[in-house]
């Protein structure tokens, strides 16, 4: 059975699929309906013949594949700190429990002994990619990425720049923009040389942590490597919380937020930008226009009162959005956490609808018109009543839908990292990430939800719609799943984790 994301409202659901990994651990083919009586013929009319059975993997009832989770935006420096300092709101959070945490990374021996304790756990949570934080040490960052490169995990590792003496705390700050552009370069240079002349699975990203924890030369320095580097991707937080974004303003002035980053170069392609929470329409055209994308983390916008960002309203701009753990932020290190609460958060947007300011003054919103609700969802209607654009959103104000939340947590994620022609959903010619998905616990005995064949089998629920039970499986994995059923975590074809044995 396999689960394959296709677009942000639709995926397939395959039960008797046969995927083949060559031995680069890239998809070979993916065959539809395989009758079980039939796999060996099936396998020599594709060509395939030198397969010993050994390699051929059969899954077992409630068993399913799908493509790994992407967590577009962590921490994995912040792992020690996990479920601390909640009642708190971000600045304070960062100068209280988070920078002290950071801080303990600058011996290179905790580094040593936390990092791969952290790495384990998050591919055990089954994060095939991950977009990773490190401290603004080097030689720790340095060791984040070799434990990643070991662990066999898809990642992009970045070493924060933060120089401004002023914002930062004494104990936990770089030199100066010099020391921090050097110290970045080194990171670069260091996780480039892992891979040898191997495709590269971790690769190195510009992680300017956020404006306010940069000096003016440092993002002008930041921005004038990447504009050299035309590859290298970038990662930093924007407009998270509401104090963090007027600070932010006052100290640069401008526009916006995304204004201040797009005038250092840094809102491009390749971009990925955590959270969102707090940005006006202004600034997701202008986001949409640079291509960036946006890492939603909803679990740490829960924690730390953040808000919630509105998800739909970036995709109806065409802006690129996948989830992210944010954590320490975040509580949690699984991405099934974050497409639970953001389900959750778009529920709440949707009862509470347009906010007074995305109103016109005849209470429209100009993506999602209440008069002509139940018309052609998406079309556009021409000109609003007011003189505005008077076009239906399809994702504005709306619960997110579960092919959107399996399209954020693995394609959508893939495009915010621009690894989509690799990874995100299974595709000839991509690398097979995959999870092996158990819905029965270790034993294989009485499953842990509704699907023991034994207990359930008398059991005919009622329904409007006759029920496909591998799409039920996927929606349970996603709401009540944990790294116990994640029974297998595989990258490039290779397994690195999961529950299994
Ligand atoms: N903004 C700047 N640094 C951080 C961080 O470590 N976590 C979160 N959530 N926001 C930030
Ligand atoms: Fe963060």
């Amino acid at each position: 059975s396999v689960i394959n994301p296709k677009s942000l409202t639709d995926y397939d659901a395959l039960p008797r699929c046969l995927i083949g990994v060559d031995n680069t651990g890239n998809i070979a083919c993916i065959i539809e309906d395989v009758a079980d009586s039939m796999l060996q013929e099936t396998l020599a009319q594709h060509g395939i013949t030198d397969i010993t059975s050994a390699s051929v993997v059969v899954l077992k009832e409630g068993e399913f594949i799908m493509p790994g989770l992407i967590d577009t935006h962590t921490h994995a420096v912040q792992v020690p700190n996990l479920g601390i300092g909640g009642e708190t709101e971000l600045l304070t959070w960062l100068n209280e429990y988070t920078f002290p945490t950071e801080s303990r990374f600058e011996s290179l021996d905790y580094a040593k002994s936390a990092y791969p304790d952290i790495v384990r756990r998050i591919v055990n949570s089954g994060t095939t990619t991950c977009c990773y934080y490190g401290s603004l040490h080097l030689p720790a960052t340095k060791e984040l990425a070799n434990v990643v490169h070991k662990a066999g995990q898809r990642a992009f590792v970045g070493k924060c720049n933060m120089d401004d003496r002023k914002k930062n705390p004494f104990y936990y700050v770089e030199e100066d923009a010099k020391t921090s552009m050097r110290d970045t370069i080194a990171i670069i240079d260091h996780i480039k040389s892992l891979s040898g002349s191997d495709e590269p699975l971790v690769h190195p990203i510009l992680t300017p942590r956020f404006a306010m924890s940069c000096t003016v030369g440092l993002l002008e320095d930041v921005g004038e490597y990447a504009k050299k580097h035309h590859h290298l991707a970038i990662q930093t937080h924007i407009s998270e919380n509401r104090d963090e974004v007027k600070q932010t303003l006052e100290i640069f002035g401008g526009k916006s937020y995304a204004d201040v980053y797009d005038r250092f170069g840094l809102l491009r392609h390749n971009t990925v930008l955590a959270h969102g929470v707090h940005l006006t329409e202004h600034e997701m055209k202008l986001i949409h226009k640079r291509k960036a994308g946006v890492s939603h983390c909803p679990t740490s916008n829960f924690y730390l009162s953040s808000g919630m960002a509105r998800v739909g309203m970036l995709l109806d701009y065409g802006v690129k959005v996948g989830l992210g753990t944010d954590v320490g932020g975040g509580y949690n290190p699984s991405i099934l956490a974050a497409v639970q609460h953001a389900s959750t958060a778009s529920k709440m947007l949707s009862i509470q609808g347009p906010t007074e300011e995305e109103k016109c003054k005849h209470g429209h919103h100009h993506h999602h018109c209440h008069h002509c609700r139940e018309e052609a969802q998406g079309q556009g209607h021409g000109e609003c009543e007011c003189g505005g654009p008077h076009k239906h959103g399809d994702f504005t104000n709306k619960k997110l839908t579960i092919p959107t939340l399996l399209y954020l947590a693995t394609l959508g994620g893939a495009h915010v990292c621009c690894l989509q022609d690799r990874v995100g959903s299974f595709e000839k010619g991509k690398a097979f990430d995959a999870l092996l998905v158990s819905v029965r616990d270790e034993t294989g005995n009485p499953a842990i939800w509704g699907v023991n064949g034994e207990r359930d089998a008398h059991f005919v629920p009622v329904h409007e719609k006759p029920r496909d039970p591998l799409r039920d499986h996927l929606e349970r994995f996603l709401f009540c799943g944990d790294d116990r059923n994640i029974r297998r975590v595989i990258v490039q074809g290779k397994v690195i984790g999961g529950s299994g044995n």
